[in-house]
């Protein structure tokens, strides 16, 4: 049997069945193409670009004793140390989409709170708290961001919900105010079923990071996570975002330092003939239209990273 590369793989499983993991997997496996052990399923599942993250959730959910042990390996595959729940959370809800079913659920967020407790030992008292923490915290990422709630829980209503949950005693305040702040400002975003996310093409952008950028029309300074690829600077509002406020191409454009009163290590983009940028932006409703800019001012959060902006740009 030849060799196959992990692309030639894929390429296989999309020709032949667009993209439904399950009768994918049972394929390349009749056909010698993938090994039907634990880990070589789930690293195909964990580390293949472009397949539907429903049919990877229902693979995962299956109440089988192989497919127990494709989850526990695939949850294996995350490194969750050193980050806190919010973050962990945010990368195993990003890797596929939680089927419907409550007890499939179930069972992915008890390999999730193991996986995370062995990656972070001494954080939580057992399994159980970081588990129902999990689950309190999914709640509040509805309650919060879904507009239909209207009751906002506030930090205090969180972490008087959670008390007693470890084991009896109270989590620190710290902990469970750093996850509420979190969550408040980014909401967890599901990954689409297509496989077709964009943030696949930004995945090794030249340079990301968080900047503010002056409105075109309305002169405000707003937070916007920026993306430098393929020459053309893409923002979002939130990080995992998969579609753009706006593009905004580099070519014949030209970038310097400013000196701006509002703000400091601001940088510059404009068009050294004097043309208002083409440039394209989202509104409200989805719809696309043309920037408004004259020139875009940015600002850094260091005399470094504004120039490393620059330098990246140039
Ligand atoms: C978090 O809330 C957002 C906004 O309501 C929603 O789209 C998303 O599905 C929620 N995530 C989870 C894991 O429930
Ligand atoms: C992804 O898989 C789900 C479940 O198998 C299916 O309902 C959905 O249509 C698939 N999406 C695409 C784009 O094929």
């Amino acid at each position: 049997m030849p060799a196959l590369t992990h692309q030639s793989l894929s390429l296989l499983f999309t020709l032949i069945s667009p993209p439904v993991p399950l009768q994918g997997v049972h394929y390349l496996v009749e056909n010698h193409l993938l090994e039907w052990r634990a880990e070589s399923v789930a690293e195909f599942l964990y580390k293949e670009e472009g397949l539907n993250k429903t049919a990877i959730g229902n693979f995962l959910g299956e109440w089988e004793e192989m497919h127990l042990q494709i989850l526990k390996a695939f949850v294996g595959l995350h490194e969750f140390s050193d980050l806190n729940l919010v973050q962990a959370l945010r990368q195993f809800l990003w890797s596929f989409r939680l089927p419907g079913e409550a007890q499939k659920i179930d069972r992915m967020m008890e390999a999730f709170a193991t996986r995370y407790c062995d990656c972070n030992p001494g954080v939580f008292q057992s399994t159980d708290t970081c588990y129902i923490l999990s689950f309190a915290i999914i709640m509040l990422n509805t309650s919060l961001h879904n507009p239909n709630v209207k009751d906002k829980p506030s930090l205090q209503r969180f972490v008087s919900m959670n008390r007693g949950i470890n084991n009896g005693e109270d989590l620190s305040i710290e902990l469970l105010t750093k996850l509420y702040a979190s969550i408040r400002s980014e909401p967890f975003k599901i990954p689409e079923d297509d496989g077709n996310d964009l943030t696949l093409t930004f995945f090794n952008p030249d340079r990301e990071g968080w900047l503010l950028k002056m409105g075109g029309r309305v002169k405000t300074w707003k937070r916007r996570w920026f993306i430098l690829t393929d020459s053309c600077l893409y923002y979002f509002e939130y990080t995992t975002d998969k579609d753009p406020i706006g593009i905004i191409p580099l070519e014949d454009l030209c970038v310097r330092e400013l000196q701006d009163s509002s703000k400091p290590y601001c940088l510059e983009l404009y068009n050294p003939k004097g043309q208002k940028i083409k440039a394209c932006k989202t509104e409200n409703k989805g719809r696309v239209v043309q920037g408004k800019h004259q020139s875009y001012k940015l600002s850094a959060a260091s005399e470094e990273e504004r120039d490393n902006w620059i330098g990246a740009i140039r």
